[in-house]
């Protein structure tokens, strides 16, 4: 009798062991994984278009003497508000566009360039960028950036474990 509600115990902390692995196991994959199109509108926002010049590495905002962008973390704008801004850039700022065809026609806003002074209209960005690498980047955005408080983590994916922007993010500081 023994024996055998030992060997009923044993069956039942295993069956419980297996549960708790099944349910703890997806749950850190997804907080460690992100998908690649992410990734790669990271390598878009840092490397290709270097939005950081005017938005910051953290999208809090920055000066230079590029221009002064606000902070992408107060955003408002939705995937495809996003979409728009980063292709066709801001009329009158010095948000840049990314769309090589901007204001060709009248895919941005409506209005081309005809219809624009001169001065109003945006400058081209750093780096074109292809209709999948804008999508890239908003979704990056939209998953890391707006609406969201800087994060550790944040500064890791972006700099590299053991950056020394990230020291400071670091808790216990
Ligand atoms: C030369 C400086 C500069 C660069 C480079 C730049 N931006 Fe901007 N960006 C600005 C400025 C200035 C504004 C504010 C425009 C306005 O007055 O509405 C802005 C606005 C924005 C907005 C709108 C925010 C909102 O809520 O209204 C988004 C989104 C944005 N930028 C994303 C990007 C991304 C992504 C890149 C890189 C692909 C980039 N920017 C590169 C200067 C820049």
């Amino acid at each position: 009798m023994t024996s055998f509600r030992h060997f009923a115990l044993r069956w039942i902390l295993a069956l419980a062991a297996g549960l708790l692995l099944t349910v703890a196991v997806p749950t850190i994959a997804s907080a460690q994984d992100e998908t690649r199109n992410i990734t790669r509108g990271r390598e878009v926002y840092r490397d290709k278009a270097q939005c950081h010049w005017c938005h910051g590495w953290d999208g809090r905002g920055a000066e230079s003497h590029m221009g002064n962008g606000p902070s992408l973390r107060e955003s408002f704008l939705d995937l495809a508000g996003l979409i728009e801004v980063i292709a066709c850039g801001r009329i009158g700022s010095k948000m840049p566009a990314h769309d090589t065809k901007a204001y060709d026609d009248d895919r941005c806003y409506g209005i081309p360039r005809a219809d624009l002074d001169e001065k109003e209209v945006p400058t081209p960005g750093l780096a074109m960028l292809r209709a999948n690498e804008i999508e890239f980047v908003a979704r990056f955005l939209v998953e890391q950036v707006v609406q969201f408080e800087l994060t550790l983590d944040y500064c890791v994916r972006y700099y590299g474990e053991g950056a020394s922007p990230c020291a400071e993010l670091a808790p216990g500081l």
